[in-house]
């Protein structure tokens, strides 16, 4: 296959040396030089990296640098099976480009967006031939994360969908079906994760160390939200949750939290910017967690029932399949189980009497329990997934 990368950012050059590492016939383009040069440079350093730390032979790190070839301008593109286009968010943007492939390309080509927060519908809609476009939506690192959705626009043909689906399987991704919502599935449900730690701490009920310390120890996560959107950005962060926000017309389930919003607006954007909720320059700063084991519980009950409302909302709303929904948590941002394996476990009646309690106490209708879920409480009903 030949396959065409469109932009040479951080996502561009992953997804460029995935595709080549698969032995495909890759090219890459950007519109700034710098940048490109750039991508050839980090992504050399990168594979010399890993021969120096024996991970790979240097023949094999030749072999993908000789399928990578960089170029200046996009009839290059011209006999590519595959595009995968990775450029700034905007909208026109992309449309343009699309429309400027489609006189370059041929019949059969597909045509791919990396998008995170923008319609594939909308962007399709600029093609003569919708039906050849579909999000690819990659996980950053490109490289490293297994996950990638596949995102069939209102006008994808089942063609399409089930070549790039070939395709991308072949780059050793487990490859997930969502529908063309905001936040597809990862960016959406995992939404609380965040946003209902970030109300905690608001409310003064934990401090952020507590929340952290209760999410990894009790939870089983990784990193606590604190922690975690430390490490992803808060301009990041905050992005993702006011796109999703205004794109569900401003539903108070995805609210951003004004807390982060500050962090944006003072340019304390986590460990990349030196600080962010915690001070990455100050060796000696004191961390108080008050190991409380009950506190702790119910912090993250409270954050889990909302993961479980979310994720139940999402197949109420048939963004994907019970499966799909499992592995998107697990291999798209390390959870520790699949939230409807968990919440099988956690009890679905104590699910909706939590979120009851919730709505209760704020009548704030981010609480709200999905029909779903009372559904399935009334029937005694559990989730059909496989224990994990
Ligand atoms: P980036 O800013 O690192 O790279 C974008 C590159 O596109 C830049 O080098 C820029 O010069 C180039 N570019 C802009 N307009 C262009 C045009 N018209 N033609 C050719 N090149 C152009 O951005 P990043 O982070 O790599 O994101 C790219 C896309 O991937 C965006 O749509 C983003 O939403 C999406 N995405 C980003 C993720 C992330 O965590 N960074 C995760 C998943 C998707």
């Amino acid at each position: 296959m030949k396959i065409g990368v469109i932009g040479s950012g951080a996502m561009g050059s992953g997804i460029a040396q995935l595709a080549a590492t698969a032995s495909h016939e890759t090219l890459i383009f950007d519109n700034n030089s710098v940048a490109l040069r750039r991508s050839a440079e980090k992504t050399a350093e990168g594979l010399q990296a890993r021969v120096d730390k024996g991970k790979i032979s240097r023949e094999e790190a030749e072999r993908i640098l000789n399928n990578i070839t960089y170029v200046s301008n996009l009839p290059s593109f011209s006999s590519c099976n595959l595009i995968i286009e990775a450029i700034v968010e905007d909208l026109e943007v992309k449309k343009t480009l699309f429309k400027e492939l489609e006189m370059i390309i041929e019949e059969e080509c597909i045509l791919a967006t990396n998008t995170s927060s923008l319609s594939v519908t909308s962007i399709a809609s600029s093609c003569r031939n919708a039906s050849r476009v579909l999000g690819i939506h990659f996980f950053n690192p490109a490289i490293v994360m297994p996950l990638v959705e596949l995102v069939p626009a209102l006008q994808t043909s089942n063609n399409t969908m089930q070549i790039a689906k070939e395709i991308i399987s072949g780059m050793g991704k487990t490859v997930v079906i969502a529908k063309d919502t905001p936040g597809f599935i990862v960016n959406r449900v995992a939404r609380p994760f965040y946003g209902e730690a970030f109300k905690i701490f608001e409310e003064g009920i934990a401090g952020k160390e507590t929340i952290d310390w209760a999410s990894r120890t009790i939870g089983g996560f990784r990193m606590g939200p604190f922690e975690l959107t430390d490490f992803i950005g808060h301009d990041v962060n905050y992005a993702v949750t006011e796109s999703v926000w205004t794109s569900f017309y401003y539903d108070n389930r995805f609210k951003p939290s004004l807390i982060q919003k500050q962090l944006v607006d003072a340019g304390y954007l986590g460990r990349k910017s030196g600080r962010g909720f915690y001070n990455y320059m100050d060796p000696i700063e004191t961390r108080v967690v008050s190991e409380d084991h009950e506190l702790g519980s119910q912090i993250v009950n409270r954050i889990l029932v909302m993961l479980f409302s979310e994720a139940a909302d999402a197949l109420y709303m048939k963004i994907c399949s019970e499966e799909d929904l499992e592995k998107s948590m697990t291999k798209g941002v390390n959870y520790p189980k699949g939230l409807l394996a968990w919440a099988n476990e956690f009890g679905i009646s104590r699910i909706v009497r939590m979120l009851d309690d919730l709505y209760e106490r704020y009548h704030d209708s981010r609480y709200r329990c999905c029909p779903l879920l009372r559904d399935m409480d009334r029937n005694k009903e559990i989730f059909k997934v496989s224990k994990n």
